[in-house]
């Protein structure tokens, strides 16, 4: 048996068990600092208080943001489930309102050379998320790295956060174009949602997405679906420097107010009934299977820079 049917095996038994999967939502933009990090802890808090129970997993490999902005130092990350055979409950570290997040550090980029027999481990480990967590927010990278492609391609359901600024809409459109040109990307299994971040008015942040809408429907085809818009608010910005994201440091702003309508946008059971959720098992084989693939034909990163 070939490693891709091993484990095509092992989330077939991982599925059949009755236990429920997770929902993966992955956060990410075309250029950098346009707020991935806060659209992911905020949504994130708003979940809790919900009542669901999430998890954030911190995958953008050069900045270790979310424990910054939670002002939190994990004991462990990704790196020591792979290599120091450490569960997934030991990986996690619980911030405030008991919103739970793991640090991918290194260990995501470390699956690439994995034997086989760690891998399994390591699925089962991570599978292991969906019985503890209801959400799992990923919070990626920037850009068109192959590393933020691998977890696009993966996921059913994406969170583009826009700005207004030209170079952000046309970042996102870049990111986009890339996408719908990975050989796996499918995009009938899965659904592009957009958040206009640091607009003036709401209006803006719907003509932003209109704006990118009709390029990407006309270029690239592909539906978008627009999720809401942040104001500009400097009570986000003085959350960060305070490491205490807005909805818990000045939760009656308008940024934290919009989060909460965003969430509940996320929540709404006609949205949910939509996507059948993956879980962990899935998510992550598809990313390994997919380097394996990608390695084999040897086209390296055909998508690289930015
Ligand atoms: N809605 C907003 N209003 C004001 N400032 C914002 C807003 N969104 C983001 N920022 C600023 O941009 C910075 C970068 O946000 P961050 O979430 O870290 O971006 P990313 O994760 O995409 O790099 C924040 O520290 C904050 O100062
Ligand atoms: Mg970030």
């Amino acid at each position: 048996m070939d490693q891709a049917q091993q484990l095509r095996e092992i989330i077939k038994a991982e599925n059949a068990t009755q236990r429920p999967l997770a929902r993966i939502i992955t956060v990410t933009s075309g250029k950098g600092g346009v707020g991935k990090s806060n659209v992911s802890i905020n949504l994130a808090i708003q979940f809790r208080r919900m009542g669901q129970r999430v998890i954030i997993l911190d995958a953008d490999f050069g900045l270790a943001n979310i424990e910054i902005m939670f002002g939190t130092v994990p004991k462990h990350n990704l790196s020591d489930l792979i290599y120091k055979h450490k569960n997934i409950k030991d990986i996690i570290t619980w911030g405030p309102e008991g919103v739970g997040f793991i640090s991918g550090g290194s260990g995501i980029s470390g699956m690439y050379n994995l034997e086989r027999k760690y891998l399994v481990d390591i699925i089962v480990n991570l599978a292991e998320l969906d019985a503890i967590a209801d959400t799992i927010i990923i919070d990626t990278g920037a850009g068109i790295s192959s590393a933020v492609m691998e977890f696009l391609v993966a996921s059913g359901e994406i969170i583009l956060v826009t700005t207004p600024e030209p170079t952000s809409i046309t970042d996102s459109y870049s990111l986009l174009k890339a996408l719908n040109q990975q050989d796996r990307f499918s995009r009938d299994n899965t659904i592009i949602k957009v958040v206009s971040n640091r607009v003036a008015t709401g209006e803006e942040g719907q003509q932003l997405f209109n704006k990118l809408n009709a390029v990407v429907a006309r270029y690239l085809k592909l539906p978008l679906k627009y999720l809401g818009a942040i104001p500009q608010d400097q009570m986000l910005a003085r959350g960060v420097m305070q490491q205490s994201p807005v909805s818990i440091q000045y939760p009656n702003s308008k940024s934290s107010k919009a989060f909460e309508q965003i969430a509940a946008e996320l929540v709404n059971k006609n949205e949910i009934e939509k996507y059948k959720p993956r879980g962990m098992a899935a998510f992550f084989s598809h990313i390994i299977t997919g380097r394996k693939l990608n390695s084999e034909k040897n086209t390296g990163d055909k998508a690289s820079g930015q």
